[in-house]
Order: structure tokens, then sequence, then C-alpha cells
């Protein structure tokens, strides 16, 4: 498709901006040799697993955490330690990273995907009481882009139909919910702690619990389920969603940074707040009443005409080095699972309605203001010769 902007001028070979880069030094080496000098390398043992655990857990108001391989092991062990498995069915916001939807599948369990509200783009309480069936058993939402759901309704419902609560966290480390962290509202909080995440230990994650029950199904469940007194003598069929303890380290070195991290992310939204808000093609993330948002990414809707020209604006910004990501496609809009009957394309009109227009801008805690400004300038540039 040829492109009505403008290439880039020739003085453009600029830096090249990436949409997200870990903030790492020299605490997470300091760490990782400590594990290494101790010999701890393994999921099994090391004392920076059960640091990091306690840690983290205590951060999201929980007394359990139990570290696991990346953030959709995190969700699938807390679906099967909460025996969710064939013939159930769990609501899910259908505009997500399709982790979400992988790990219920995972489980064999079905997945039924519920639009999403306009203004922040997570799933809307509203559509639960029309997609519960007697077969339905959980409530998997998803914190997006760093906006905690609305989860009074939620859990009311709920708590209503006798319904399990599970919250998928992986991009809000941090937000809060009148008041309350992410995590500790449900049953059990799933975490992600990927290279591009607010902390980061490469790969990896976390399941958070005030349950004690549930955190030690959890633990045994994620580490083959190893029985007793006789550890061969396996007591379920148990996965390896073990993190390592090198990891661990990582994420203790991570801990001390959280909430500088969690400040800067919030001076970017700021930032790009401040200089984009005039924009009128462009909407902005905003932050409900109840809501403390993250923006673990800045994550912006075109609208209007500019809607249908994604694709000629991310180009212009990457020609100028800006690294941007397109929003997620739905589950609806997944061919897989519109091939295997799962969904149908008019299931979620307001994620529908979302899918094409939305992307995210360079958001990650090493960013200069004069970064930000970059980003800002092309940005505007582009629409403008849009417009
Ligand atoms: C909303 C959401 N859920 C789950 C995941 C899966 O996490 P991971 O990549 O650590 O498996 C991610 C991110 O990758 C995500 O953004």
């Amino acid at each position: 498709m040829t492109t009505l902007l403008a290439p880039p001028a020739p003085c453009a070979a600029a830096e090249r901006i990436p949409v997200a880069a870990p903030w790492l030094d020299a605490r997470e080496d300091e760490l990782v040799r400590e594990a290494m000098a101790a010999g701890a390398i393994s999921g099994f043992f090391g004392e920076h697993i059960s640091r990091f655990e306690h840690e983290f857990a205590g951060f999201c108001g929980c007394r359990h955490g139990v570290a696991v391989s990346n953030g959709t092991t995190a969700l699938q062990v807390a679906l099967a330690a909460l025996g969710i498995g064939p013939g159930d069915e769990v609501l899910t916001a259908t505009l997500t990273n399709m982790a979400t939807f992988f790990a219920v599948l995972h489980q064999g369990a079905t997945p039924v995907p519920v639009d999403i509200e306009s203004g922040t783009f997570n799933l809307d309480p509203r559509q639960l009481e029309r997609l519960r069936t007697p077969r339905t058993r959980a409530i998997l939402v998803v914190h997006l882009f760093g906006h905690p759901v609305d989860m009074g309704p939620v859990l009311e419902f709920a708590r209503r139909h006798h319904l399990r609560v599970i919250e998928d966290c992986a991009e809000a480390h941090g937000a809060e919910y009148l008041g309350r962290r992410v995590g500790s509202l449900g049953d059990i909080g799933c975490f992600s702690f990927y290279a591009n995440k607010i902390i980061t230990t490469g790969e990896g994650g976390m399941c958070v619990t005030n349950d004690a029950a549930l955190a030690a199904e959890m633990r045994s469940l994620k580490s083959l389920a190893f029985g007793e007194p006789n550890k061969f003598m396996h007591r379920a069929v148990g996965f390896n969603f073990r993190m390592t303890n090198l990891q661990a380290a990582i994420g203790c070195a991570q801990m001390e940074k959280l909430p500088e991290i969690l400040a800067r992310k919030r001076r970017i939204a700021h930032f790009y707040a401040e200089h984009l808000a005039d924009l009128d093609g462009l909407q902005l993330p905003g932050e409900a009443g109840y809501a403390r948002n993250v923006h673990w990414m800045y994550h912006v809707g075109l609208r209007g005409p500019l809607a249908a020209r994604r694709g000629e604006i991310l180009r212009h910004l990457a020609a100028r080095g800006i690294e941007t990501r397109e929003g997620f496609i739905p589950f609806n809009l997944q061919d897989i699972f519109l091939a295997r009957g799962l969904t149908r394309r008019e299931a979620c009109p307001a994620a529908n309605e979302a899918a094409y227009r939305t992307f995210y801008l360079p958001s990650g805690p090493l960013l200069t203001e004069a970064q930000l400004a970059r980003v800002c300038g092309v940005l505007r540039g582009a629409l403008a010769q849009l417009a």
C-alpha cells in the first residue's frame, strides 16, 4: 500500500527508541552471582525464590506467592489448583494477550469471551450475566495495559453465583482498585515477569493468594506434585512450571527498583498526556474513578477517519526509529478459534470496534524526556499529514 506520509528527512537517522527496555544494572548482576556462588541455579532450592515470593506477594497485599516459569503457566496452575478443567466454562475478557485464553484451553476448559468497555478496553461487567450458563465456573479478568478492571461488580456477580475469580495481572503490577492492589482482589492473582513487564526476571511469573490451601496446591502442582512421604509416589498429574533461583535473584533486585519504576511509568504517562491531549484523532488512556493505572504501556486509540490509518502511522514512526506495537486482536477475531467453532466474529462488538485502531507507544522505565518529546513530535507530524 502506498503511504501518503512524507519519507523521513535525511537527517532523521535518529537514535532508535524501543517500545520497552528493561532496567537492569549492577544489582541484578550481583544477586545472580550470589545465587551462582551458592550453586542455587535450579527451581528447587535457593533463598532467592522464597525471598522473591515473600516480597512480591507482600507488595500485592497477599500472604502467599508461588513463583512459576512465566505468566501463562501462572494462569494454568491457578486454574488447575481451582479444579477447573473439561466441561467447565471460564468467562474471560476477549481483548487480551491470547496467553490468557491458551491457559484456559490447555486446562481443557472452555473459554467464553466477554466484551469490553470502550473507555478502559477492559472486561465489561455488565456482559457477565448474559453469558453465564450452568457450566460457568470462573471469571478470568485481565487488568489490561495497567488499568484495573471494575472489580466491584465482578466480585459481586461471582459471589452471587459461587464462581471463582482469577486476575490476570501480567500487565498491572501495583495497579489499584479502590486503594487495593490487583492480585489481592480475587481468589488468585497471576503475574508475568517477561522482559517487557513492569518488573522482569527474563521469563517468569507468580501466583499470589491469601488462601493457604490454594497456595499449597499451586506449589505442589507447579513442581510435579511430588508425594509424601514417598516423593516419587506423585499425588496428582503435576507440571514442571518452576522458576529458577537465578531468575528469582533478578526478581529480588527488581523488587528494589519497583517503586521507582512505577513512579517513572506514571511520569511517562503524564508526559504523553500533556503533549498529546490536543490531538482530536487520538484516544488517550484514562483512569476511572476507582482506579490507579500503572500504565504498563501507553496504549492509545485512533479515532474518526484516522482509525483506518494505523498501519501508515506505525510505519511512519518506525521509519524514524520509534518502535511501537499494535494492540491485541480479540479472541473472537482469531482465525484459529473461529475455525474450531469456539467463537463468532460478532460475539464482542465493542472489542471488534477497538481491535484494529489501537497501538502502544514507547513506555520503558529508561526513556528520557528528550526521547518522549521526540515520540510526541513524530506522532504529531504523522497525524497532521494524514488529517
Ligand atoms: C495479559 C497477559 N496475560 C498473560 C501473559 C503471558 O505472560 P508470559 O509471556 O509471561 O507467559 C501476558 C504477556 O505476555 C499478558 O500480557
